[in-house]
């Protein structure tokens, strides 16, 4: 992150996400404020994204996470969770429209300069803040979860759900660590959604020089991907954490559940999405 400045990594996935609503209409996650918040109109989001047909891989993996956190978040909440943090919220707008929204304490945590930026955005957008909502600013490098969460009023005792999405990648094993380490602490449980990648080493050639553009465009944001993970080491290591239930969606199980008619093969290799629990299902 540049000092001082919001996140450019933040803009880049909220333009998917209106992106996706305009050239897909919202099939995989219908989100009513994504245009809205972006400050975007439909004709130019939709312009923007058709010049760049190597974006769409992007923008369905970002529908995709944020379809299956907030399937899973439902879930939890059916099940009776209350609390909710949306970590590295970016312009997330979950907050904004969840039929859910009155029946959750929801927190957002991100980093300063992008948090600050974000409050702009809803009031230039005129995108009321419900009073369910608290803003928790946190460099994750740099200050601790908890005691960004415990200044913002959260309650370390409820049960809580956590977003944690296309933030991963851009943090320091020690600040991941650190982060999952507070969530599995909680001592009444807690669930996490987060999407991460594997080793590039591990890709076919051609995803490799994808990777390689990718990565040189975001390190010239001053946003670097730090971050990688072998699945089965990340799996081990939850585990040793307290996460007893983990479902870890590599590119063949996504395609598997979200795009079954196209009947495609993916490398096991790539992004993913993990959901975890420190719950076991036989105590919710
Ligand atoms: C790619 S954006 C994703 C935003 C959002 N979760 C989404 O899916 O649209 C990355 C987010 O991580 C946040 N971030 C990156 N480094 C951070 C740090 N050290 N501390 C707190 N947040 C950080 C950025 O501010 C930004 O909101």
């Amino acid at each position: 992150m540049r000092v001082g400045k919001p996140s450019q990594t933040a803009v880049a996935a909220a333009t998917h996400r209106a992106a996706h609503q305009v050239l897909e209409q919202g099939r995989i996650f219908a989100d009513p404020l994504a245009l809205r918040i972006l400050g975007e109109d439909a004709e130019t989001v939709a312009r923007n994204a058709e010049e760049k047909p190597s974006g769409r891989r992007m923008r369905i993996f970002i529908a995709v996470r944020t379809r299956l956190a907030e399937d899973s978040l439902a879930s939890a909440v059916e099940r009776g969770v209350r609390q909710v943090v949306v970590l590295g919220a970016g312009l997330d707008t979950y907050a904004y429209r969840s039929p859910l929204r009155d029946r959750l304490r929801i927190f957002e945590v991100d980093h300063p300069a992008t948090q600050a930026w974000k409050r702009q955005r809803l009031e230039d957008a005129a995108i009321p803040i419900p009073s369910s909502l608290s803003f928790a600013p946190v460099d994750f490098e740099h200050q601790t979860l908890a005691e960004g969460l415990a200044a913002a009023g959260f309650d370390p005792a409820q049960q809580t759900f956590f977003t944690w999405l296309g933030v991963v990648p851009y943090l320091t094993e020690e600040a991941v660590w650190s982060t999952l380490g507070f969530i599995a602490s909680l001592p009444n449980g807690a669930h996490v959604v987060f999407d991460y990648s594997n080793p590039p080493a591990s890709f076919s050639a051609e995803m490799c020089t994808r990777h390689e553009r990718r990565s040189a465009h975001v390190a010239e944001l001053g946003e670097a991907w730090l971050s990688y993970f072998e699945a089965d080491n990340l799996r081990a290591k939850l585990m040793a954490l307290g996460f007893s239930e983990i479902e870890d969606l590599g590119p063949p199980q996504i395609a598997a559940r979200y795009f079954p008619h196209l009947m495609i093969t993916l490398p096991d290799k790539g992004g993913h999405i993990l959901r975890a629990t420190t719950i076991c299902s036989t105590a919710i």
